[in-house]
């Protein structure tokens, strides 16, 4: 049974697929969130899985990471999930958890890293895109693939549409992520994903 730390900032669908998605795999033994009042952390609250607020305003970007990294070594997570956790990670702290950092991203990595992305995918004209579960490397969004899901993008879809079609398709993909790291069945690998 692997101890799962989620780093939030928001809403928390994804930590609530997460969390009704436990088995003898993983258990969530701690979630933190940069977000006074997130809507994520009630969810947590409810599981009755302990929660932290560590606020980042004001703060140098290595002393935030490095509360960060003081609350998660006391919870002694074998993974941490961020799950709509919305800052930057030092490389320190990246590297410090490295293997160990997994993300969603909602797009079919490597193309359409970054913010704003359904907004590209859509003025592309794009007809697929998806969501990506990838290991953390201190270059943004640009870890290695663990899964993926696609769904189609339809003439006339917006932004907010298509975002609602594949964060449907996160709270299955993430898990399933979740779960093949916890089961040792990927690791993080001279920069790749590897599998068996
Ligand atoms: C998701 O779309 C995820 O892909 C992105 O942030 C969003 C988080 O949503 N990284 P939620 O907080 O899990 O509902």
């Amino acid at each position: 049974m692997k101890r799962v730390a989620v780093l939030i900032s928001g809403r928390g669908s994804n930590l609530s697929a997460l969390i009704a998605a436990q088995d003898d795999s993983y258990k969530i033994v701690l979630v933190i969130s940069n977000v006074e009042g997130a809507a994520g952390l009630d969810k947590a609250g409810a599981a009755n899985i302990p929660t932290q607020v560590i606020l980042h305003n004001g703060k140098p970007r290595e002393a935030f990471d490095g509360e960060m990294d003081v609350a998660l070594r006391r919870a002694q997570p074998d993974i941490v999930v961020l799950a709509g956790f919305m800052r930057i990670l030092s490389d320190g702290f990246v590297r410090g958890w490295e293997g160990k950092l997994i993300n969603i991203h909602p797009s079919l990595l490597p193309a359409y890293k970054g913010t704003r992305v359904h907004e590209r995918v859509i003025a592309a004209g794009e007809t697929l895109s998806g969501a990506s579960v990838h290991f953390v490397v201190p270059e943004l969004d640009a870890g290695p693939v663990i899964a993926q899901a696609s769904v189609p993008v339809h003439p006339g879809d917006t932004p907010q549409v298509l975002a609602d079609r594949i964060l449907a398709v996160e709270h299955k993909l993430y898990p399933e992520a979740l779960k093949l790291l916890a089961a040792d069945k990927v690791r993080l690998q001279d920069g790749l994903a590897l599998f068996g």
